[in-house]
């Protein structure tokens, strides 16, 4: 399903209360996020309904889509460390309540992270942004779509990015991410995904218009019973 909505902020509020909605229903599972630009001001809606009006977050259970490998934890860079900073700590959540990648040990990391969610129910509800290059976690277009989770290269616009928002100097700046593969977030049971602004509707428009392609990640979500497109209207523009 596809909802156009005037504004950013329009488009960010109807996710927080989405986000609400999966937190409320009392279901299992878990509730998947990204961490992006688009994101931070949904969790900032939601931690402000929080704080204006507490609910019952003893069963809640989230997860992160991605992570950088190697950043320390403390490091607003780490997605991660945003999930902490942006809901964790604002509601109340012990660290058992979010499943993060362990970004530090082992190449078997990807697949005990997606063996952990899997044993916590599985994502109920996974939040996303999309890139420009129609990537999805960090599932950048040429991931095969049957890919479960996995470590990937950062390609240097992500690392750009990094280093805009975090000023985050070359020495430290991460070479790998880890990422639920496309079949992983597939395999949630609902999918949201929130894209505002003009420089994003080509990839919207090939997104949902174009063929399902490797070349185009996003466009499989084509091929999934139960997913909310929250647009702005600049990003729907070519649609
Ligand atoms: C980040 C993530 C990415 C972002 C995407 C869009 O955790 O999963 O796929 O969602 O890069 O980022 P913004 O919203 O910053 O444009």
């Amino acid at each position: 399903m596809i909802r156009i909505l005037d504004t950013p902020e329009a488009v960010y509020r109807a996710a927080a209360w989405q986000w609400m909605k999966a937190a409320l229903d009392g279901a299992p599972g878990i509730i998947g996020l990204a961490t992006g630009t688009t994101t931070t001001p949904i969790h900032k809606i939601i931690t402000e309904l929080y704080a204006a009006q507490p609910f019952d977050t003893a069963r809640l259970s989230m997860c992160a889509v991605d992570d950088y490998v190697g950043i320390p934890e403390g490091n607003i860079a780490g997605c991660g460390e945003r999930v902490r900073r942006q809901l964790v700590r604002p509601l109340g959540l012990s660290a058992e309540q979010v499943l993060l990648p362990d970004t530090f040990h082992g190449e078997d990391a990807p697949e005990k992270y997606e063996r952990a969610i899997e044993a916590r129910g599985g994502i109920k509800l996974q939040i996303l942004g999309l890139g420009r290059d129609g990537h999805i976690g960090f599932n950048y277009p040429g991931t095969p779509l049957n890919s479960t989770a996995h470590n990937v290269t950062l390609p240097q616009s992500t690392k750009d990015t990094l280093k805009r928002l975090y000023a985050l100097p070359e020495e430290r700046m991460p070479t790998l991410g880890l990422t639920l593969g496309i079949r992983s977030i597939m395999m949630s049971k609902a999918i949201l995904v929130a894209v505002t602004g003009r420089d994003k509707a080509q990839t919207v428009a090939d997104a949902l218009r174009g063929p399902v392609s490797e070349r185009m990640p996003a466009s499989v979500l084509q091929l999934h019973r139960d997913v909310l497109w929250l647009l702005d209207e600049e990003a729907a523009s070519l649609l």
